[in-house]
């Protein structure tokens, strides 16, 4: 853990003396807390995090979580772990923080009610920001993060390819949503990245959609859009179905999609900058019939957080590094009619990219 806070502390400007990291209560949990203290299990809500340019890091647990604390600090000598609760908490905050000046906080995902009580607590402190830093260091993921993101995304890649396997009649987007989340579990994900997005029919035309009782019936259009945790890393896939008769238009949609897909990955590399990637895939759909039809960016990067750090949209001026971790996720949408996307996560290699997700990315047509 000490390279991980040196590097955020070197990265910080203006230089602090400190980082307080807050947690306040679920879902206002920091996960850069869990950046600089890598601990797998434990919610660690109301926790603090205080870490030093020398590469010490001070966890303030309660003693609720002080086994998953413990463990996840054995045998690392730069971390501290402190059960203190109230006044003598505050004490030993005092005692490490007294005579900073500079404390740099993360303003991104601090509380205010908890940002009050560090501005309280330390009158003569000046805070600055930490976000952008945490951000920068977050997006480069090392070994250990790329190898939890593999696993996430080979929870959720061999669910996607039991979908088809999953689809009857009658059935409701809350089920198969329910299936997809039970399988993942069952296949070893400590849960969902996030609330899976199941949509049948016009309903698979809303890239946010939020499934519901609407039973699947012949001729519909499916997007199943869901993702696992892997010792709190996500994954975030997306695969796009036919129920029933072919519908060919949505099929042709279908293959513009994958080659919208196809165009984005072939540009991705060290170097290429987010927005030109987006413009790779925005042309293809642009060339098409359905140009104004792929209404959101390409994607985003992808680690501690679904959403972590950076989006690929024709905004973006970040250029790709070697480590990232991001989704590629075109989509085209007809309203009223049915939409498809296609989303796999990759992280960007040394010459191009690897794929982390692997379920078959072509248009499966399923008998009804
Ligand atoms: N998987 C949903 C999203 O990336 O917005
Ligand atoms: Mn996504």
């Amino acid at each position: 853990m000490k390279d991980r806070v040196r590097r955020v502390m070197e990265s910080l400007s203006p230089k602090a003396d400190a980082l307080v990291l807050a947690n306040s209560v679920e879902p206002h949990l920091d996960m850069s807390f869990f950046y600089l203290f890598d601990a797998p299990s434990g919610l660690f809500e109301g926790s603090h995090a205080v870490a030093f340019p020398d590469g010490r890091l001070h966890v303030f647990s309660s003693p609720l979580e002080e086994e998953s604390a413990r463990q996840a600090a054995k045998g690392d000598s730069s971390v501290e772990v402190h059960t203190e609760t109230g006044d003598e908490k505050q004490k030993v905050l005092k005692g490490l923080l007294g005579s900073s000046k500079n404390v740099a906080l993360n303003f991104h995902e601090l509380t205010h009610e908890s940002y009050l009580a560090i501005a309280k607590a330390f009158p003569k402190a000046s805070f600055s920001d930490a976000s952008e830093a945490l951000r920068r260091v977050r997006r480069i993921k090392d070994k250990k993060e790329v190898e939890r993101l593999e696993r996430a995304a080979g929870f959720a890649s061999k669910v996607a390819t039991e979908i088809p396997s999953m689809l009857h009649r009658g059935m409701t987007e809350l089920e198969l949503a329910a299936e997809i989340e039970h399988r993942m579990m069952l296949g070893g994900a400590a849960g969902r990245s996030f609330a899976t997005i199941v949509g049948f029919g016009p309903k698979s035309a809303e890239p946010h959609y939020a499934p519901a009782d609407r039973p699947l019936t012949p001729g519909v259009s499916i997007v199943c859009d869901f993702g696992a945790l892997c010792e709190r890393y996500a994954s975030d896939i997306t695969r796009s179905f036919r129920f029933g008769p072919r519908d060919d238009e949505l099929k042709r949609v279908h293959e513009t999609v994958a080659r919208a897909q196809a165009a984005a990955l072939e540009v991705i590399r060290p170097g290429a900058i987010a927005k030109d990637v987006h413009g790779a895939a925005q042309a293809v759909v642009d060339a098409s019939p359905w140009k104004g039809r792929f209404t959101h960016g390409l994607g985003h990067s992808i680690g501690l957080a679904v959403h972590d750090g950076f989006a690929m949209n024709h905004l973006i001026d970040v250029p790709l590094e070697e480590g990232m971790a991001i989704t590629v996720e075109p989509g085209i949408y007809l309203p009223g009619r049915g939409g498809v996307r296609i989303e796999d996560d990759i992280v960007v290699t040394r010459n191009g990219y690897r794929f982390l997700t692997t379920a078959p990315r072509e248009y499966i047509e399923v008998p009804a």
